[in-house]
């Protein structure tokens, strides 16, 4: 009875408001629609009542919540409610009665204990409702003492009547920054919409996106001008927004670039950053302009806008929504990695990275930090003498409050520097604007930023000084270096002064960077330390290249950092992913484990490991090279751990690894000597545990498959042993060889041969007394490795097949890649001093360079690796060189192919039924002697007008020769 009364008066209570507390933050909006078949929570208030979720009856979609069973009015469907104190509400929801049942009130009601009181019943809101329609319930809730046994429920009047829930949004109100903004037009007004300049704004229904209306813009003034939005206090600072607007080009506008970007001013300087920056609109359609934003800054004035690259043109804006992104949580139940290592754990950030989640994940897993940008050239020193340090100081503050330890990134770059440093100047002028930046900048830090990259990117090893080409260089040679140490160390006697590169974990930079610190050491220029950047990939390098780089520097007596880690998914510069297979992220985290025990197991020498950004969502790799989803870090986007996590904080928590490998036809014999078939490819690494570590091959021939471990253990022992386990069935091989298998001492371990039955799932394990290393995959058989020979002499480059040519073997062009007739090329090479020298001569009687693209074009591409690496992706001094028929040159590599971009020259000449391309690539990175292996291919491209047709390659079938070097076939030098 008492129960009854209760819920009575609760029904009549008017909606109840205590004084509002500060609105504390709130989540997304809550959203109950029963579509997947559940009762999303709900459930049932009063005995013999139940709740179902059912398809008889739907508000949206094809399913609502159903009630029957109800015997008294508080009996209903019931919520244990998510409503946080101090966060005000707007609550709906939409009802039906069950067929035949007449009409009644439903209410909303909130149940609640607050602490120390007595239970009391809220209403949110009612309605009369029928069984003929759908009516929606709406209101506000909002509660300010601590209270327990929260609950939101339905009833009804009718003791006993059946109802239809459906659509429940609980949306937290009251804090502007959380309420989402949007505009439709449909009511025929501008929605706060203004101009920025003199430009005319109206709602018009001449197109629209959604709708019958959108906003038209005319009469722009300048690029620039166009319709905005006010947002100043709407956005949070550290919080994040999703930033949507449709638009589309005015009518006869042919073709234009509008982008979404946000005016901001502090003290009344503005800045100006682009959200969607100018993208294609084609003409007549409509293109969606989608981003995210962070506020990082206080602002007094804020304004959203969209603007065009160049041009006055007219446009039309429809469908604009920005909307609060809540944040996940970060995980406080996992170790911080901080403690899991035994040197310093760094990480870049930004400000935006300072706030909220993002801030909490710092402070939680890392001990050091890198500003980003802030301290670069550019960011510090716009203009000649004007200082900027606002976002440093920010950063430095941010580091010092959390005890951490900050590294000042950098002094003297090539990049990110304004161009005035370098106008005007001679090797004087620069070098004092140079001590001057140096100089205020050091001395502003002094004591708090303990280690500087004082230089950065300086090697280029290609080069055959080892020195790279900047202005800097170009302007002051090696002095520009020497002052920067010099000014540095004079600044602040007590930091750490470094060296920094990206590429040192590959043997020719490494060369370059080692020799150059040697002669600066030498020279007494205060250099401390070596930074290593470590932008890898989820391939390459393996990791005992950077124990390689880590072991060598040792010997220089100099500090070393891993400055800038991150492990890209990608190992080519145009590929992109969305979603990241899973499988990929997994592998990075062994990728990961295999990178940190190198920097365990070389802690002596390393006193700091940096990742460049703490999660995925702020990684610079999400826009470099290209705009493209990448995953380099150790958390998400959502700031959760990933496996690259576990790789570093525990490796037992990893996912089983699943390795692959091609096994192509070759025959070996079984001796224990590295025949060359085993040199076509490189050996699969099997990474390091203690001293010992190995690599591993596999060749298809007829009667099974040869396997080859390559063993690095120098310690002889009886228990030295490699089992290979194929399908279950396993083979062991000690140091004397075994059945079907050979063995032989090398200069650093053994090497191991065996014929073992084919098959799939191969394990390797190589033990040596307590130590195994292993390797577990899946094996593929494959096409055997082409492999020809160029003669020892140098043609003249003249076009002509001139009998020195007749030394080299002839090869042809016989694998389709596309198509499977067209042109086609002989090939012949010839090698001398260090220059390689191709000749093809080309069946192809209807000839065109009609397409833009040059791989449309009729023409020849040598693909060269001088050192055979197999890569996945290129390396510096791998080059795709293409001629076409008319003797154009282009040249492909890394993204800028600086590398081998002027190794090429060449001479065509039309014969009758096709042309003959003789080229001549220089190769200075490598030593050429009798019997070196290059990476090698020829492909022959077939234009039938302004399209490529046909394309046929020597050795490669996989069509992406001109991205990946692993399946070029090999040359070998006679
Ligand atoms: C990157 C920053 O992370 C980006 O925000 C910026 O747009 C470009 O520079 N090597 C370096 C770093 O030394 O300074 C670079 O940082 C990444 C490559």
């Amino acid at each position: 009875m008492r129960t009854l009364l209760r819920a009575l008066v609760a029904l009549l209570l008017p909606v109840l408001f205590l004084a509002a507390a500060a609105p504390a933050r709130a989540a997304a909006d809550h959203v109950y629609d029963f579509e997947d078949g559940t009762t999303q929570g709900w459930s049932p208030r009063g005995d013999g009542v139940s709740v179902a979720a059912t398809t008889g009856a739907a508000h949206g979609g094809a399913a609502s919540l159903l009630v029957t069973g109800r015997t008294a009015n508080w009996h209903g469907a019931s919520l244990a409610a998510p409503f946080v104190k101090g966060v005000t509400y707007r609550v709906s929801a939409y009802v039906r009665l069950a067929a035949g049942q007449p009409a009644a009130t439903i209410a909303l009601t909130v149940q609640r204990t607050p602490a120390g009181g007595e239970t009391t019943y809220e209403r949110v809101a009612a309605a009369t409702v029928t069984d003929g329609a759908w009516v929606r319930l709406a209101g506000a809730y909002l509660f300010t003492a601590d209270s327990t046994d929260l609950q939101l429920y339905a009833e009804s009047d009718d003791a006993t009547g059946r109802y239809h829930l459906d659509d429940v949004v609980l949306a937290p109100q009251g804090d502007p920054t959380r309420e989402p903004i949007a505009a439709d037009f449909e009511d025929g007004t501008t929605q706060d919409w203004s101009p920025r300049a003199s430009a005319a704004l109206a709602a018009t229904a001449e197109a629209a996106h959604g709708g019958t209306r959108s906003l038209a813009v005319t009469g722009r003034s300048a690029s620039w001008d166009g319709p905005a939005l006010n947002v100043l206090g709407r956005l949070g600072k550290g919080d994040k927004y999703d930033v949507s607007v449709w638009v589309r080009l005015g009518a006869g506008v042919d073709s234009g670039r509008l982008g979404l970007s946000i005016e901001r001013r502090t003290a009344g300087t503005p800045s100006y950053e682009q959200i969607v920056p100018p993208t294609d609109v084609p003409a007549g359609e409509w293109v969606r302009l989608a981003g995210t934003y962070t506020l990082s800054r206080d602002v007094d004035f804020l304004s959203l806008y969209v603007e065009s690259d160049t041009g006055t043109f007219p446009f039309h804006l429809d469908d604009f929504a920005l909307t609060y992104v809540a944040p996940k949580p970060i995980q406080t139940d996992i170790p911080a990695l901080k403690d899991r290592v035994p040197f310093t754990l760094g990480s870049a950030l930004t400000r935006p990275d300072t706030f909220g989640v993002h801030g909490e994940l710092l402070a939680r897993h890392f001990n050091g930090i890198t500003p980003g940008n802030e301290l670069k050239w550019d960011a510090t020193e716009p203009r000649e003498g004007e200082y900027a340090f606002a976002d440093a100081d920010d950063l430095v503050a941010f580091g010092e409050r959390h005890g951490m330890t900050i590294r000042g990134h950098t002094l003297a770059w090539h990049s990110q520097t304004p161009a005035w440093v370098f106008e005007g100047a001679d090797k004087q002028t620069l070098l004092n604007r140079l001590e001057s930046h140096v100089r205020t900048l050091v001395t502003r830090y002094k004591g708090r930023i303990a280690a500087w990259d004082v230089v950065n990117e300086v090697v280029d090893e290609n080069q055959p000084d080892g020195l790279r080409r900047s202005p800097w260089y170009e302007i002051a040679g090696l002095d520009f270096i020497r002052t920067a140490f010099r000014v540095a160390h004079e600044a602040d006697p007590a930091a750490k002064l470094f060296i920094n590169d990206y590429n040192t974990e590959f043997p020719r930079k490494r060369e370059a960077l080692y020799a150059l610190v040697k002669r600066l050491k030498a020279e007494g220029v205060p250099i401390h330390g070596v930074g290593h950047q470590l932008h890898l990939n989820i391939e390459q390098p393996p990791a005992s290249s950077v124990e390689d780089t880590i072991e060598r520097f040792a010997g220089l007596g100099v500090q070393q950092q891993v400055t800038e880690l991150d492990v890209s998914v990608y190992t080519d510069f145009v590929s992109s992913y969305d979603p990241i297979p899973g499988e990929l992220i997994a592998e990075q985290g062994h990728r990961y484990k295999e990178l940190f025990d190198v920097f365990r197991r070389q802690a002596a020498h390393l006193t700091s490991v940096t990742v460049w950004g703490e999660s995925d969502d702020v990684s610079w790799l999400n826009t470099w090279p290209i705009n493209r989803l990448n995953a380099p870090l150790l958390f998400d986007r959502d700031l959760q751990a990933k496996p690259a996590y576990w790789g570093v904080a525990d490796p037992s928590k990893l996912p089983p690894r699943v390795r692959r490998l091609e096994a192509p036809a070759g025959e070996v014999v079984l001796d224990g000597k590295r025949d060359q078939q085993w040199d076509l490819l490189p050996d699969a690494p099997i990474a390091r545990v203690g001293e010992v570590s190995a690599g591993f091959q596999a060749r298809t021939t007829a009667a099974g498959m040869y396997v080859l471990a390559e063993v690095a253990d120098r310690s002889v022992s009886a228990a030295d042993r490699v089992t290979f386990t194929v399908d279950g069935v396993a083979r062991t091989v000690t140091r004397l060889g075994g059945h079907k298998a050979a063995a032989r001492p090398t200069p650093t371990g053994y090497r191991v041969e065996a014929l073992v039955p084919k098959g799939t799932d191969v394990d390797v394990t190589v033990r040596d007394g307590g130590t195994a290393v292993s390797w577990t995959g899946k094996v593929t058989p494959a096409p055997a490795v082409k492999l020809t020979t160029a003669a020892h002499r140098a043609p003249v480059l003249d076009g002509v097949a001139e009998p020195a040519w007749r030394a080299a073997p002839e090869i042809r062009t016989g694998t389709w890649i596309q198509g499977t007739s067209g042109a086609t090329a002989t090939v012949r090479s010839l090698w001398s001093g260090s220059t390689l020298y191709v000749l093809a001569q080309v069946t192809d009687p209807a000839l065109s360079e009609e397409s833009p693209n040059a791989w449309e074009q009729d023409s020849v591409e040598i693909f060269v690796d001088p050192g055979n690496g197999k890569t996945k992706g290129y390396t510096d001094d791998d080059g795709q060189y293409r001629i076409s028929f008319s003797g154009r040159l282009t040249v492909g590599g890394t993204f800028d192919a600086a590398g081998v971009k002027d190794n090429l020259k060449a001479v065509t000449r039309a014969v009758p039924g096709g042309y003959v391309v003789e080229a001549a690539i220089a190769l200075p990175t490598a030593t050429l002697r009798p019997g070196t292996l290059l990476g090698f291919d020829v492909q022959v491209n077939d234009a039938t007008g302004a399209a490529r047709t046909a394309a046929v390659t020597w050795n490669d079938a996989t069509g992406r020769s001109y991205l990946d070097t692993s399946h070029w076939g090999v040359l070998r030098l006679a």
